[in-house]
């Protein structure tokens, strides 16, 4: 959790900061700070809550320098406050530094501070960095900061400016993702690459134990030991105006209305319908290691997670693996059984989510052969795997994950057709029936959303409920699951998914007549089956809104609010139905007035337990 940035150079550090710092607001927007130093001088702005408090003081008490760090914070180590808010100082105020992840040993380090007489300002884990790497500055700060992090155990990405040496910025990383922009007489640094692509397109993404040495014109990064490290600079092409909001009131809206793209560049080069073809170039599994996997575990947290539930239905109906589904906190406390024909898929969008770098690891540790679906490249998941699958959807701002779930879908379908053709378990026509469902999918999106008005006046008609139920059967029960995540994550609504099947084993006691219940019913093997329960809700007064498929004529009589989806396969359904439960999350969540893109209490990329 929490984004930083850093820049170096000739132009105004805190213009290049705060702006670096907007576009990392989604990691966490408790509070947010910045350091500068100049004319010998270090110069500290902290202010709680969004960015913008932060910019109304930086106006009252105007910065400028050629050298700045800077954070934005979500608070894991003492509450939000200006005192907690980074960055942080050691007591004679010469080193500062910002800091996202976790000292796990911070209070044996900070009692041992204590008993030295150092004093503390805050109650986070950080504050500790900058005394030790105070206590450590004898001759550079590059070697103070190298003898502190030996002394860490934990997470973090760091930035580090210290006013005896104010021409250079040394940050280090391990376990949080830290980025070094490549510039021209000027070097960045920052959480992720949407911060500084208005800046630069040349990026080194650092490495667990990297140490970096940044002045306007070098760049230097050694390990803990002073080895200089050599690291690859990656040209990134992803456009500018992609992390921008393209005149959308909000991210979310905008990445739901970019799905029928993402979906597409997720497929692109990967399947040919035509021919029955499927070429994942990035997974190098050849026929005999598939034919040699004997289960999948497809672990992840939260959307990702509801990504795998369905995904189970498609590696077990046409891969013939068979296919467990783990929530990735779960999993890597359980002692699952793994072995070396045990395959590990772990989903994740950021690719920094602390679980599931976590189950993949062991999963590592025990010799299964893991797989990342993944978003973000670079990533840590994403380096760590032995195969990665990205899912090409670009930057996700919104913090309720849209695109990307839609992407994951259609990455991890890819995959289990992929296999099913290598084990050659369903025929060439069933193969070629569904890579063309596949790909119909993002122009059929497109139709629906060019018409979804009426998600809204559904959503305007109930929004004042106070809970809600979601129903779906078989593979879109996952689907129930993500629409109800969705609406509680947006409008604090309570809501709840359930297996439709389930109902009459308890939940359907909850039913009244001022409870909507939002049911899934695309036409599929158990369409009759969820229609009886549907019925079943209905006579119990319950308010039914469902989806449906477009030919589905019969449905248009019962009394239903009902909001159609182009017919489709039944494999490929969830990511046609999921849509309509995006926007009913989103047009709720406008309707009461709810911070759509930032949602209290949550934060975009979980880097903690
Ligand atoms: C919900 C949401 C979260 C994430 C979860 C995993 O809208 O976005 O539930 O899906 O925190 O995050 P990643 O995919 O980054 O591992």
């Amino acid at each position: 959790m929490c984004g930083i940035v850093g820049y170096i150079g000739k132009k105004n550090a805190v213009d290049v900061v705060l702006d670096g710092l907007k576009k990392l607001e989604y990691r966490g927007y408790d509070s947010s700070g910045i350091a500068v130093v100049k004319d010998g001088r270090l110069q500290i702005r902290r202010s709680v809550g969004k960015l913008k408090n932060l910019e109304e003081n930086i106006e009252k008490r105007p910065l400028k320098a050629n050298i700045s760090i800077g954070h934005t914070r979500w608070a894991t180590h003492g509450k939000p406050s200006e005192e907690n808010a980074h960055p942080h100082t050691d007591p004679t105020k010469s080193i500062v530094i910002v800091h996202n992840g976790i000292v796990e040993n911070y209070a044996e380090l900070k009692s041992g501070l204590e008993k030295e007489g150092k004093e503390f300002k805050s109650e986070t884990d950080t504050e500790v960095i900058a005394h030790l790497i105070k206590k450590y500055y004898k001759d550079t700060l590059h070697c103070a900061v190298r003898k502190t992090l030996k002394e860490i155990r934990g997470s973090y990405a760091l930035g580090v400016i210290c006013k005896d040496e104010p021409n250079k910025i040394v940050c280090a990383r391990q376990d949080a993702p830290l980025i070094i922009g490549v510039g021209k007489g000027e070097n960045f640094l920052a959480s992720d690459i949407s911060a500084l692509l208005s800046y630069a397109r040349d990026m080194i993404f650092l490495e667990n134990g990297d140490i970096a040495e940044l002045t306007s014109d070098k760049i230097i990064i050694t390990d803990t030991e002073n080895n200089v490290k050599n690291r690859e600079v990656k040209n990134i092409k992803w456009d500018c105006v992609q992390a921008e909001k393209e005149g959308y009131k909000h991210f979310m809206l905008k990445e739901i209305y970019e799905q029928p793209r993402t979906i597409e560049d997720t497929f692109r080069g990967r399947i040919y319908p035509d021919e029955g073809r499927v070429y994942i170039e990035e997974v190098k599994l050849s026929k005999e290691d598939v034919k040699n996997i004997s289960n999948v575990y497809i672990v992840a947290c939260g959307t990702a997670y509801h990504s795998g539930l369905v995904s189970k239905f498609l590696f077990e109906n046409f891969a013939k693996i068979p296919t467990e589904v783990d929530i990735a906190s779960e999993f890597r406390y359980r002692e699952p059984i793994l072995n070396e024909k045990t395959l590990v898929i772990v989903v994740s969008q950021s690719g920094e989510t602390a679980d599931t770098l976590a189950a993949l690891r062991l999963a590592k540790s025990k010799g299964c052969v893991t797989l990342a679906v993944c978003n973000v490249v670079g990533s840590s998941i994403s380096r760590e795997a032995d195969h990665v699958v990205y899912t090409r959807c670009g930057p996700e701002i919104g913090v309720a994950s849209t695109k990307a779930f839609t992407g994951q879908l259609t990455a991890l379908y890819i995959l289990a057709l992929d296999w099913a053709r290598k084990k050659e378990s369903l025929s060439k026509e069933k193969l070629k029936k569904y890579l063309k469902e596949l790909w119909e999918v993002p122009v059929k999106i497109g139709n629906f959303l060019k018409q979804a008005e009426n998600v809204y006046e559904v959503a305007k008609k109930f929004a004042h409920k106070k809970d809600f139920l979601y129903l779906g059967r078989h593979i879109n029960y996952s689907i129930a699951l993500e629409g109800a995540l969705k609406l509680k994550e947006l409008s604090y609504i309570h809501a709840e998914g359930y297996a439709a099947g389930e109902m009459k084993h308890g939940p359907i006691a909850l039913i009244d007549d001022d409870m909507p219940v939002v049911s899934i019913a695309v036409k599929s093997r158990i369409y009759e089956k969820i229609n009886s329960n549907i019925e079943e809700a209905k006579a119990r007064g319950g308010i039914i809104i469902v989806i449906a498929s477009e030919s589905d004529k019969a449905i248009a009589d019962k009394g239903y609010s009902v909001i159609y989806v182009p017919d489709c396969d039944e494999f490929v359904s969830p990511i046609l139905s999921v849509i309509p439960l995006q926007l009913l999350a989103y047009y709720v969540s406008v309707a009461l007035g709810c911070d759509v893109d930032q949602p209290r209490n949550l934060a975009k990329s979980v880097t903690v337990e």
